[in-house]
């Protein structure tokens, strides 16, 4: 498989449920569209893709397998070369997992409910101020400021600050500033409540970025958040796209892979709708240094 260097990791999606479960819908709606190589599915999602989504071996041989042990695929083999179409049965999954998704995208308030609960996670609110990366208008720095939280809203992008930081003028709960979370954690800046809302997806390097929302985060420190499911189907049919996520937000198992690194333990993860929410706490030591040591 094609491995994408990112900063100085490589990363392949690591197996997980629900990538596996994406990588099946997109190997239904292909071979629904005109028969289907299935040996094709990793490469060829890895390329519509973008890049964006690299799937590990593991998850594609899986959905391949399902797809044939379910009689989805008139074909003789799972990972046939040779393209294959759907079964009567695979057409009756596709109509069943498109009136789900349908369901799912119908979901009223998914980001509010996502805001909500990320507010009691890092609550209760105290002296400290919770760093709110990638501000832009101040969505999240708002709810937690109006929850009681002090905060300092912070985005590269000034001309998203400026109306934030006009509008909440007197509100001596909230602050905004034009920095690059970058910048922050390469001057020491250090603070133990940190969330993000709707960032990641957006940076060219969001590995990069969580690394560095992380060096911002003291020790015992607690960080939430937000941001598009990945590779969310339901999320994409509404937006009238195929179920490829054009992100590059981090899928669980980028998480569970990246913590050790980063120094995050008791990851959380909370889905709601195309939103997912993931909350996780900063060790004192590298853990993977600890593992080694051990
Ligand atoms: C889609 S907006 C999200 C705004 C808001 N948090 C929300 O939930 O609606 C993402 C923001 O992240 C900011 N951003 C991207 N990289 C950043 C970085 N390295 N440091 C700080 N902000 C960053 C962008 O400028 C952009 O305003």
């Amino acid at each position: 498989m094609k491995e994408f260097p990112v900063a100085d990791r490589t990363i392949t999606h690591q197996p997980s449920p629900e990538l596996r479960d994406f990588l099946v819908f997109y190997l239904l709606e292909q071979a629904s569209k005109a028969p289907f190589p299935p040996s094709d599915l990793g490469l060829r999602v890895a390329r519509d893709s973008g890049g964006d989504l690299r799937p590990a071996a593991d998850d594609i041989r899986a959905a391949q397998l399902l797809c044939w042990e379910r009689g989805w695929l008139e074909g003789s083999r799972p990972d046939s070369d040779l393209p294959v179409s759907l079964s009567r049965e695979g057409r009756a999954e596709i109509a069943r997992r498109t009136e789900a998704e349908r369901r799912k995208s119908a979901h009223p308030h998914p980001r509010e409910e996502a805001a909500k609960h990320l507010v009691s996670l890092l609550s209760p609110p105290d002296e400290q101020v919770v760093l709110d990366v990638g501000t832009g208008d101040g969505f999240l720095a708002k709810k937690l400021a109006a929850a009681g939280f002090r905060v300092l809203g912070i985005d590269t992008d000034a001309s998203a600050v400026r109306p934030a930081r006009s509008a909440c003028l007197g509100d001596s709960a909230l602050q905004f500033e034009v920095a690059d979370v970058r910048d922050l954690a390469e001057r020491g800046r250090r603070w133990s409540k940190i969330a993000t809302s709707y960032c990641l997806h957006e940076c060219a390097d969001p590995v990069a970025i969580l690394e560095a929302i992380c060096a911002c985060l003291n020790p015992g420190g607690t960080l939430a958040c937000m941001d598009f499911a990945p590779n969310c189907a339901a999320y994409l049919s509404r937006a009238g796209s195929t179920p490829f996520h054009p992100f590059r937000a981090l899928a669980e198992g980028d998480w569970r892979y990246l913590a050790p690194d980063f120094g995050l333990t008791r990851l959380q993860f909370f889905y709601f709708g195309y939103v997912a929410l993931v909350s996780a706490e900063k060790v004192n030591r590298n853990l993977r240094e600890t593992k080694l040591a051990a």
